[in-house]
């Protein structure tokens, strides 16, 4: 099981430093069974910890050039960074980015031999439209995308569930899950409003590998948390 925190554009370089001291201390006893990676601003990349993989929620597909405001794969390497987060909904809509833009990072970063956590997901007036709809809608959003990469996990994201606090339901995340399965042979993950409420059922479906937690993760002890319920610590 994947657990991976989307910081989006919150804490900073000081408070993802002390978040991760936190996540280890809370970790150290358990003896987890799962893989975390945490996604911080740019700002705040930083070397990933023993049993925390420290990602890049974005990065422009170049080594390094004349791109003002990006960083690419030299500023990420300082760091030691060898997990990045691409297409995720905010960029897609908010930063306008093309999927010919993000096959385009996609490519590169497989090139590079990244590990790549790529999202796909739907909005509302899509997913009322039913499965079938759905299940073209997400296809699309593979169109250039190698499928087969090794290094691939697949992050599926509703835009409807995202921060909106409504989780996508159980029978929802499982249709399209199984759906994605038909091609997707690489772990897939369930994004959208997890907390540690809701974590147990979303982890027990068919098909959920793991999961892609943004509010809920922005708090180590929140964080930890759905860990917890998922595999309570042994005393
Ligand atoms: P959320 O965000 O957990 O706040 O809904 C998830 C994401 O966008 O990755």
């Amino acid at each position: 099981m994947i657990f991976a925190a989307n910081f989006k554009m919150h804490h900073t370089r000081q408070s993802t430093a002390e978040y991760l001291d936190r996540l280890e201390a809370l970790m150290e006893a358990a003896e987890y069974p799962f893989k975390v990676m945490v996604f911080p601003p740019a700002t705040a990349l930083q070397s990933s910890r023993d049993w925390i993989t420290v990602g890049a929620q974005n990065a422009y597909p170049a080594k390094e050039g004349a791109y003002t405001g990006e960083i690419g794969l030299s500023q990420l390497e300082e760091f030691g960074i060898d997990t990045v987060l691409l297409g995720h909904s905010e960029r897609r809509r908010i930063l306008e980015e093309s999927q010919e833009f993000i096959a385009e990072k996609f490519a590169f970063f497989a090139e590079q031999g990244l590990q790549i956590v790529y999202c796909v997901g739907e909005p509302l007036e899509v997913r009322q439209e039913g499965d079938e709809a759905v299940a073209e809608y997400l296809w699309e959003q593979f169109d250039g995308i190698d499928l087969d990469y090794e290094r691939l996990i697949v992050a599926y994201e509703p835009v409807w569930a995202i921060g909106t606090g409504r989780a996508a339901k159980e029978e929802e995340i499982a249709a399209t899950h199984a759906e994605l399965r038909r091609r997707i042979k690489r772990p897939l993950l369930y994004g959208g409003s997890v907390n540690p409420l809701n974590i147990k059922a979303i982890a027990a479906i068919a098909d959920v590998d793991g999961v892609l937690v943004g509010s809920a993760s922005l708090d180590p002890e929140s964080f930890h948390a759905m860990m917890s319920v998922v595999a309570p610590p042994q005393v």
